[in-house]
């Protein structure tokens, strides 16, 4: 047993759409975060690295000693041999035209250069500085200082790694927190439409017992015109008006019963094409009286079963099949078909009636909306028949497609899925 509403799914819907909206503006904005974060990250990795390489320079600077007019570092390797120091950083010794002359520690790039550069013939990159050496107010060499920048990629690369992941973590923590706080922001329009909707329910309930009186009071005069041979434009006309009260108030009704979130519906397996074929019956004189052609192709013997609430689709045919006799001209014609493809069966009511306008089609399913309005009053519709047909497709998951050309015809297409006869027990 289950319950869907026309207004119930339209908060849901608007409530999914809040959630991805939400959730895409996060999204974007973390993107946005996590790469300035990260441009920032790998800026404060370069400064620290230059300022290393700053020190280093001026560390081994002063070791930097002469032999035959050229800068060396011979006798600081020397020592620091001796006293077993590793040389962790590429410490070279350039001459004033930037040929290499010494180098010490592990690979490095063989020219004078500043900046991040990748080793030649390796998978690394080293961060370089050098400045020139000065003796007696003459540039005579250069010393260049290079760190592999390893271990800053690897810290680089890990935090990018963390934001990656951080992202599905994230999106999913905002799609349920966004999911439960729209819920919460909603709340008060579920019970707004849930008001309307037992207003609506109970003012056509007290509207019954009233019409019944009139009704009652309409059969009477009708009566006694009849037993006094008087014309009865009157009574004929208040019998109109009661019958359009009564088609009304029983519309609204039936409305808010299918929308009521509250309400089960009694649904069970019902044969289609019967169902189809006894409403196609009932319609027969109508069309008839309109010399309107009902072609019905409804296989009688080969059953198609839904599960569904028998009052309510019985009502979701009848609408349609109303509409399409009352929208059509005389000596037109009306479609009715049952297709059964797969796990769906497929209704069609087709007419070459007047057609909708365009600009008509998104509005057919709203209550009172009606594409021709005098056609429409005239014809006694008061345009909540489609409204209905949506609200029950809906209750069945089931859905409904209209197509239409002015002057040409409606064709009314609703799937829903088909039932094992089994179900029924
Ligand atoms: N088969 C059809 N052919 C032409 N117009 C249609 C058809 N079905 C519905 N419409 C248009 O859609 C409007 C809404 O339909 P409906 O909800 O059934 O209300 P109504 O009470 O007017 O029949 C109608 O007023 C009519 O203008
Ligand atoms: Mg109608």
């Amino acid at each position: 047993m289950e319950s869907a509403t026309s207004w119930e799914f339209m908060i849901k819907l608007m409530r999914v759409r809040l959630v991805l909206n939400f959730l895409c503006l996060v999204l974007v904005l973390y993107s946005i975060g996590a790469l300035f974060c990260l441009a920032v990250f790998e800026q404060g990795l370069n400064r620290s690295t230059d300022a290393l390489l700053v020190d280093l320079i001026s560390e081994v600077r002063p070791s930097v000693t002469r032999s035959d007019e050229c800068p060396t570092l011979k006798a600081w390797d020397r020592a620091a041999r001796m006293e077993n120091l590793p040389v962790l950083a590429t410490i070279q010794i350039f001459s004033p035209k930037g040929k290499l002359i010494e180098s010490y520690g592990p690979n490095g790039v063989d020219v004078l250069t500043t900046g991040k550069v990748r080793v030649p013939g390796e998978n690394t990159d080293v961060r370089s500085s050098y400045q020139p050496i000065i003796h007696q107010e003459k540039e005579c060499g250069y010393l260049q200082v290079q760190v592999s920048t390893a271990h800053d990629d690897r810290s680089f690369s890990e935090l990018a790694t963390a934001m990656v992941l951080a992202f599905p973590v994230i999106a999913g923590l905002v799609a349920f927190g966004g999911y439960f706080f729209v819920g919460l922001a909603l709340r008060p329009v579920e019970l707004t439409m849930d008001l309307l909707r037992r207003f609506v329910a109970d003012a056509g309930h007290e509207l019954k017992t009233p019409l019944a009186v009139i009704e009652a009071a309409i059969e009477t005069l009708e009566a006694i015109h009849q037993e006094h041979e008087l014309v009865e434009t009157e009574t004929e006309m208040m019998r109109s008006a009661s019958k359009r009260m009564r088609g009304l108030t029983e519309d609204l009704m039936f409305l808010a019963r299918v929308e009521d979130p509250m309400r089960a519906f009694e649904k069970e397996v019902l044969s289609l094409n019967q169902l189809i074929l006894q409403e196609a019956k009932a319609y027969s004189p109508l069309a008839e009286s309109k010399r309107i052609n009902l072609v019905v192709t409804v296989d009688d013997l080969v059953d198609v079963f839904v599960f569904a609430e028998p009052e309510s689709f019985r009502q979701l045919i009848s609408n349609l099949l109303s509409n399409a006799i009352k929208y059509n001209e005389e000596g037109g014609t009306v479609r009715v078909s049952l297709e059964r493809t797969g796990t769906q069966a497929k209704i069609v009511v087709a007419d070459t009636g007047v057609g909708i306008p365009e600009t008509s089609l998104a509005h057919i399913y709203e209550r009172f909306y009606r594409a021709d309005k005098s056609r429409s009053r005239d014809a006694g519709g008061a345009g909540l028949g489609l409204a209905i047909v949506k609200a029950v497709a809906e209750a069945h998951k089931a859905t409904v497609e209209v197509t239409s050309k002015v002057g040409v015809g409606t064709t009314v297409s609703v799937y829903v899925g088909v039932a094992n006869k089994s179900l029924n027990g």
